[in-house]
């Protein structure tokens, strides 16, 4: 009996302790990191086309994280700095993924800004990429005998439209693409919190977990209060003549 307890006591623990690890304390770590300032929200349409993004499984082959140097040539490859927590402020969910059959997408929208460019390459990876092993998304896109006002047509590379046809993409490729090219993370993220030690005075206890949740709402959002003008605007204690 009295090893039973033991048992069950001991996987308690541990199911503690794992949780604490692997839940608690990343979500205690990144709830409230700022936005960096220069990251936009998504507009409607990029939205949509992330659940474009989303149902056509571009996760599976593309990642969206940029490493560090440590973990690779990411930076070498010209996929950009190595991400943020702050770069995912409007992911939901993110789209990290871990498998990279191609590119790592994060800033493709600074890498392959052209339109036409994105749209093709849905069309038929392989008109632009000799030998890719993307799949071709076909039904992204209308295959007609002649474009209607106002619809645009795509500009294959000779020899990958269809004959006779024109090849015109749906509102899903549209917005798609318009989510593929606002994927821009070039901006520079912010520097560390200046004068940690004027900040510990303040606070003096560090302000991870526990319940007094008080001093923590300052603490996350340093970068959205702007500091200068009411400090300039403020008599200086010290007296001055
Ligand atoms: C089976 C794996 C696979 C899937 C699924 C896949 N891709 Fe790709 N993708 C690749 C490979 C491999 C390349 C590199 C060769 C090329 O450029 O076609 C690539 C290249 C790209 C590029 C160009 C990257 C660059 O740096 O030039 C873009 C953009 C892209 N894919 C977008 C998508 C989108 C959007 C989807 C989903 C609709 C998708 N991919 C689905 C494998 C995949």
């Amino acid at each position: 009996m009295e090893s039973e307890v033991k048992l069950a006591a001991g996987a308690m623990v541990t199911l503690a302790l794992a949780t604490a690890a692997l839940v608690v304390m990343p979500y205690i770590q990144v709830r409230d990191i700022p936005k960096p300032p220069a990251l936009k929200p998504y507009t409607d349409a990029q939205l949509r086309g992330r659940d474009v993004y989303v149902s056509n499984g571009c996760v599976y082959c593309h990642s969206q994280q940029p490493r560090t140097r440590e973990f690779g040539p990411d930076f070498e490859r010209g996929w950009g700095r190595a991400s943020v927590p702050g770069d995912y402020f409007f992911d939901k969910p993110h789209l990290l993924g871990s498998m990279r059959t191609g590119p790592d997408l994060f800033n493709i929208g600074a890498r392959q800004p052209s339109k036409d460019w994105q749209l093709g390459h849905l069309f038929q990876p392989r008109a632009y990429t000799p030998g890719s092993n993307m799949p071709a998304y076909p039904f992204l896109f209308y295959i007609k005998d002649a474009a209607e006002p106002g619809e645009e047509v795509l500009n294959l590379p000779p020899g990958y439209a269809p004959s006779g046809k024109v090849v015109v993409p749906r509102p899903e490729a549209l917005d798609l693409v318009t989510y593929l090219i606002g994927m821009d993370h070039t901006y520079p993220i912010l520097p560390p919190l200046p004068e940690p030690e004027a900040q510990d005075a303040n606070k003096p206890e560090a302000g991870v977990g526990g319940s007094d949740a008080t001093p923590k709402a300052e603490a996350g959002r340093p970068a959205e209060v702007p500091p200068k003008s009411e400090s300039v605007s403020k008599p200086d204690p010290k007296p001055q003549s």
